[in-house]
């Protein structure tokens, strides 16, 4: 990957308007949240959501949180519960994600939801993030701006320091007052405890009346969601590392081979990333019942990719 000059950018109205516009251009630009820095693209982008992925590193496709700057954003993304309903009207803006069910039509990149039917959402409380989404005017995916494995960046000068060369741009926004990631709760639809974060699950638990069902782990362990039984898988059995399809097998192709579905027909990884849960849907379209994915390399996005096919070859239960 060719080093980047990442932009550091002021939070007044000017630096706003540019990192949109890099946000639009498909760009990555990380910004100040109440919780901790995160690494924004277009949640509607797949190429600059697949950038997010390899600009972190991360070594596995877990799904993001999309930052929205309001209730009604979220309710054109999402099916909201009674419950979520209620969690959202007393902590919005805030340090809450909630996750549910996906509405079709979204538009959110698949790998955001790390192809999964449900998704994260929140409303950041930090005016910086807030004129940001306003700016840019949609869906934002961002995880924190930390490479894969470091600690979460509460100041632009983290964010640089871990990510510099490999970003567009960080907005200079100051300290995070939190400090702490945001509590996760899904809502499908009994209210589950999935991270704990920086807004107290009791307060969580005195809005809605009633305990939370705990489920801590699922989530926050960076092995963890991919492991997730709800994980998406394909319906056909898979077999990695394949010159070419046998027959009765779909070959999903990487790099100059011939195949109904290639992933990257350039071999560019970060392309592959984006395409690899709409190919994975498409075999299922397809009514694939056996698939052979040709080598893909083990190195950069690579990794992730490889992560997430060998769990779906993996013997299912
Ligand atoms: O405070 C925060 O939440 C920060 C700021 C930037 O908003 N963001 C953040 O994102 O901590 P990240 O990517 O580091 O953590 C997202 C967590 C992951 O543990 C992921 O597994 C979980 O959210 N997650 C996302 N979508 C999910 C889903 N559909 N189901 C279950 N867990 C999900
Ligand atoms: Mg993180």
């Amino acid at each position: 990957m060719t080093a980047l000059q990442t932009e550091v950018l002021s939070s007044d109205a000017a630096g706003l308007a540019r990192a949109a516009c890099l946000l639009a251009e498909g760009g990555l630009v990380a910004f100040p949240t109440e919780t901790v820095y995160g690494l924004g693209a277009d949640a509607c982008n797949d190429l600059a959501v697949a950038k997010i992925y390899e600009a972190k590193g991360r070594p596995s496709f877990n799904p993001l949180i999309v930052h929205l700057p309001d209730l009604e954003a979220a309710r054109s993304l999402c099916e909201f519960t009674p419950d979520a309903e209620r969690l959202a009207d007393a902590f919005w803006p805030g340090a809450l994600t909630l996750v549910l069910p996906l509405r079709q039509g979204s538009g959110v990149s698949r790998l955001v939801t790390a192809g999964l039917d449900t998704l994260a959402i929140r409303v950041p409380d930090h005016p910086v993030a807030q004129g940001l989404l306003r700016a840019f005017g949609g869906p934002v995916a961002a995880p924190s701006a930390n490479p894969s494995g470091k600690i979460s960046p509460t100041r632009a000068a983290h964010v640089t320091a871990g990510l510099g060369g490999r970003i567009e741009a960080v907005v200079d926004g100051g300290n995070c007052g939190v400090g702490l990631e945001s509590t996760i709760i899904g809502c499908l639809p009994r209210p589950t405890l999935l991270r704990a974060g920086g807004l107290p699950e009791e307060a969580i638990e005195a809005c809605l009346g009633y305990p939370l069902a705990q489920s801590l782990g699922a989530t926050d362990n960076p092995v963890a969601p991919g492991q997730l039984e709800s994980h998406y898988a394909p319906a056909g059995k898979v077999r990695l590392d394949a010159d070419r399809a046998q027959p009765g097998e779909i070959l999903l192709g990487f790099g100059p081979v011939v195949a109904p579905i290639n992933l990257s027909p350039s071999g560019d990884l970060v392309e592959a990333a984006s395409r690899l849960f709409g190919c994975l849907h498409e075999l299922d379209a397809m009514g694939a019942e056996r698939i052979a994915v040709s080598p893909i390399p083990d190195h950069g996005l690579g990794r992730a990719i490889n992560d997430r096919l060998r769990r779906a070859a993996a013997p299912r239960p």
